[in-house]
């Protein structure tokens, strides 16, 4: 698809409304990874430069239409102004802060506060959505599309708002763009995909559309109960969506047919609880007990994915293999990103958790060929599906 890009467009001197995806961990007013609020630099400075001044519109959490003081931009609109290096002001309001933005001045930024405290932001009605869109177009003269966490959302600043005042997308969107186009079209082989994370139910859609394209497929995480289910494995009180119990089974037979190597665990960490010091006790895939549940893949799978994602010169990876945020399992993820920062080639982190989980586990940035800083934004992309915040900028 053929974006439009700050490359050609006529943005100089303009009043930007800026749509970021600033949807960071936050916990106590205390941000935990700021990868997206880095991500969203290159653009910013990139206005600034050139002489605009830029409002700023981005969401956190789902707040579904409620002000919530914990789901606040305020804490993001501190660590920008350190970042960037230039003051950003912040207007707690978003819909009514008109005279704020109107009396910006150029090489000035003004974040507004979480655009879904709005209920028309998320609104399935798409004449509530255009209400709220026309009231931010009127705060600028251009608009630039750079959130691609979000663009896989029909919202009003996402959408309707580009589609309103001149646009382009920013940096960032562009770059991710690049990259994901390089591994649905091109990517050299052989192709791996490594999956995680909890649920199934939200990687069934990329699973299928990859499945003809990739040449090794790995699962861990939660989600995997579900697979070693399908396979007639007991799993104890591990996480399975049995519902999607037969199309997993449809994935295993189709996998075969087409050749993938489908890569299972062989061990698991299991627990009686899902607590942070609950007791870890490892046992094979097939000797699961009925009172304990799986949080980790065991060290021989662990070794397992990792020789198999080294042996790739292609590999995209999205969700934990475990619960990586308590020690006792976080292991798996350990040595799948290890793993990842040792192949030789193009290797692609997509996801929110996957990122924080690489950051949090002390990998630099540069251990990978990119980070994407979309979840559900990348695996949507890969699923071939159309996504609003793109069609609106093409
Ligand atoms: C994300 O965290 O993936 C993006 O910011 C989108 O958030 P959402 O899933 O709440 O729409």
């Amino acid at each position: 698809m053929g974006i439009k890009t700050l490359e050609n467009a006529d943005y100089k001197n303009k009043k930007v409304i800026l749509r970021c995806d600033l949807n960071v961990p936050i916990k106590n007013g205390v941000i935990s990874d700021d990868g997206r609020i880095v991500a969203s630099l290159s653009t910013l400075r990139r206005l600034l430069e050139a002489n605009c001044s830029v409002v700023i519109v981005a969401h956190l959490g789902r707040p579904k239409g409620e002000v919530k003081v914990e789901l606040s931009l305020k804490p993001v609109a501190a660590r920008l102004e350190q970042l960037i290096g230039t003051k950003v002001i912040f207007s707690d309001k978003t819909s009514g802060a008109l005279q704020v933005a109107t009396d910006l001045k150029p090489g000035e930024i003004l974040l507004l506060e979480n655009i879904r405290f709005e209920s028309a932001e998320t609104s399935k009605d798409e004449s509530e959505r255009m209400r709220l869109a026309k009231e931010i177009a009127s705060y600028g003269n251009f608009y630039v599309g750079d959130g691609f966490g979000a663009v896989h959302r029909k919202h009003a600043s996402v959408y309707e708002l580009a589609k309103l005042l001149p646009s382009a997308a920013g940096d960032l969107i562009s770059k991710e763009v690049k990259v994901l186009e390089k591994l649905t079209q091109d990517p050299l082989r052989p192709y791996g995909v490594v999956l995680g994370g909890a649920k199934v139910s939200d990687k069934i859609g990329v699973i299928s559309n990859l499945l003809n394209k990739v040449n090794m497929l790995a699962i861990g995480g939660g989600m995997v109960f579900t697979f070693l289910a399908a396979k007639g494995i007991k799993v104890g009180k591990s996480l399975v969506e049995n519902d999607l119990v037969p199309q997993v089974e449809k994935i295993l037979i189709d996998a075969q047919a087409l050749g993938v190597k489908m890569v299972l665990p062989v061990d698991i960490v299991v627990a009686p609880e899902f607590s942070i010091d609950a007791k870890p006790t490892l046992v094979s895939c097939h000797n699961i007990p009925d009172d304990q549940m799986g949080l980790d893949i065991g060290p021989k799978s662990a070794e397992l994915f990792a020789s198999e994602i080294k042996s790739c010169k292609t590999v995209f990876w999205n969700g934990p293999m475990g619960v990586f945020e308590f020690p006792n399992f976080a292991n798996g993820t350990k040595v799948v990103a290890q793993a990842l920062s040792q192949v030789d080639g193009m290797t692609v982190v997509g996801g929110g958790d996957s990122a924080a989980a690489v950051r949090q586990l002390g990998f630099a940035d540069n251990d990978f060929s990119y980070i994407s800083t979309g979840g559900g934004a990348s695996l949507e992309y890969l699923e071939g599906k159309e996504l609003p915040g793109l069609v609106a900028l093409s």
